[in-house]
């Protein structure tokens, strides 16, 4: 992970909002990565952790039957109902984390200030250069091993956040 210029995060809990375009695969699995981190450390109180999707295909559904049945084998249960990026989720979040380069820039559209600009920050930049992706690639369309790669990257990337964070917020 190279520097991260994060926002100012003055506010417990710490309130996280992953982003991907239809929210059923990619930041419903991050969130439930990252819930699981936080409880884990007995954290819970300190952190909001919530996703949603750029587009509105799929409102209101749980995830992807083939995220949940990959995700329960690492023993995290999904159970987050699908809903779109809304206008106040800018000013009600601290920190915004996009999947890919797409869902980043459609943020960046709708993203009212320069100060609700500064809480976007792509995942991939939370994970470990050696695993050589700087996106967390849609598995919409793959099989098995695309849904495989985005846990790992995920379950990488939001160790990383988790610790980020954490330092941040406990100086
Ligand atoms: P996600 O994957 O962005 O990781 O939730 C997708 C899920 C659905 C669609 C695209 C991507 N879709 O086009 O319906």
């Amino acid at each position: 992970m190279t520097h991260i210029d994060f926002p100012t995060l003055e506010n417990r809990p710490v309130k996280v909002l992953f982003v991907c375009l239809g929210n059923i695969c990619r930041s419903p699995a991050a969130e439930g990565i990252m819930r699981h981190i936080v409880e884990e450390n007995g954290d819970s109180r300190d952190w909001v952790i919530d996703s949603a999707g750029t587009g509105g295909y799929h409102i209101g559904q749980l995830p992807d039957n083939r995220m949940r049945i990959h995700a329960r084998r690492r023993g995290l249960e999904l159970t987050h109902r699908c809903r779109q990026v809304n206008p106040e989720d800018f000013y009600r979040f601290d920190l915004i984390i996009p999947m890919d380069a797409s869902n980043e820039s459609n943020l960046r559209r709708l993203s009212p200030t320069t100060e609700t600009d500064a809480k976007i920050i792509p995942m991939a930049r939370f994970v470990d250069m050696a695993l050589r992706y700087d996106y967390i690639p849609d598995p919409y369309y793959e099989g098995a091993e695309g849904f495989e790669l985005v846990l790992d990257l995920l379950e990488n990337g939001c160790a990383n956040l988790y610790h980020a964070v954490k330092s941040i917020i406990s100086q």
